[in-house]
């Protein structure tokens, strides 16, 4: 019985060392000390021993169960030791490790133009509207004096929504003089930035998708010399003091008188080059006074009240402000072109 008690204690601290996590140490624990253990077992058939070997055997049995039973608390030590040192190492923290650097976006060069021309306009006290994309042809052509018949209003122009040419992508910001004049108190001073569409091939000058800025003015008293002060302003801000510009006739349904406004051309100084196309001068906007059916159709008493207004595109004003040859590279947000400006 000796012998088999020191081989149960050599077996079971053998396994006990090769035991690798808690539910092992379990199953050992089960095994060597548990009620139905091997230990057990044994101790059970000590009623067979004579008197003088029972308490021998007992005290030597209780030695091996103490021995099992220290080493079991020492393998547990030892095997959460290890488990919480994996995960130390698993989870190590090391603040000296340089961050892993975040690529911030860039602001676009278009909006760049887009805010000083807001910053401009709120400065002399504009307000600065946003209105819909998907507009009724009411707005765009109809209160703006384009007749049945205007060639803008062309299928082969205009992207209809539906078959009675109604519903439409906004060709122009110009409806939201009307959506102004509508909602506002006069006197009005506002403009308004956004997206406008054409059945346009996409190629270095054109999109079917672009953007204009609006703007209005009706109040007392208005000239075209409220128009040609403001927009000579404005343009002083965005290409410098002293920048020349032309007011050159033109024709456009809601307003009259029209023009179009041009700027001397910044590289050449006007004498003629390939990005003025050798006119001396780039077209920027165009603008008027307001046509009175326009107010009238608003209901504004043309014989109190008169306006001026003006649209001008935004991508050409970048393009031009930023020296960008090609009117795509505006659409196509590759960064390494953006983060130039
Ligand atoms: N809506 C015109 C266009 O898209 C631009 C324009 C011209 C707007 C004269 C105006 C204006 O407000 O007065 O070509």
């Amino acid at each position: 019985m000796k012998e088999t008690l020191e081989q149960i204690k050599a077996s079971a601290l053998a396994a006990l060392d090769a035991t690798k996590d808690l539910a092992e140490l379990d199953t050992w624990r089960v095994k060597y000390l548990g009620k139905k253990g091997e230990l057990t077992a044994l101790l059970k058939q000590m009623g067979g021993l004579s008197a003088e070997e029972r308490p021998i055997m007992g005290q030597l049995a209780n030695e091996v169960r103490e021995a099992l039973t220290e080493g079991l608390e020492a393998r547990k030590e030892a095997i959460e030791a290890e488990a919480l040192n994996a995960r130390l190492a698993e989870e190590v923290l090391d603040v000296t490790i340089p961050g892993s650097p975040l690529t911030l976006g860039h602001q676009h060069p278009m909006y760049l133009v887009l805010d000083e021309i807001k910053d401009i306009f709120v400065g002399m006290g504009f307000e600065c509207l946003d209105g819909p994309e998907v507009e009724l042809a009411e707005y765009n052509f109809d209160r703006l004096n384009a007749e049945e018949g205007h060639p803008s209003r062309d299928w082969s122009d205009t992207f209809y929504f539906d078959t009675d040419s109604r519903v439409m992508l906004r060709s122009q910001t110009s409806p939201m003089q009307i959506r102004a004049m509508e909602t506002r108190q006069l006197p009005i001073r506002i403009i308004s930035p956004g997206r406008v569409y054409r059945k346009d091939e996409v190629d270095a000058t054109h999109s079917p998708m672009f953007h204009q800025v609006e703007g209005l003015v009706v109040d007392k008293g208005i000239t075209m010399a409220d128009l040609k002060g403001t927009l000579n302003t404005v343009v002083e801000t965005l290409y410098g003091k002293g920048t020349k510009t032309r007011f050159r006739p033109h024709h456009f349904p809601f307003t009259e008188p029209s023009c179009e406004m041009d700027v001397q051309c910044h590289k050449c100084g006007g004498v003629g080059c390939p990005t003025c196309k050798f006119e001396g001068w780039i077209e920027l906007l165009g603008a008027g006074m307001v046509h009175p059916k326009v107010l009238e159709g608003c209901g504004i008493d043309t014989e109190v009240y008169s306006g001026w207004a003006f649209g001008m595109g935004l991508e050409r004003t970048a393009m031009r402000r930023f020296k960008i040859a090609d009117l795509r590279l505006i659409f196509e947000n590759d960064v390494r072109f953006l983060t130039q400006f």
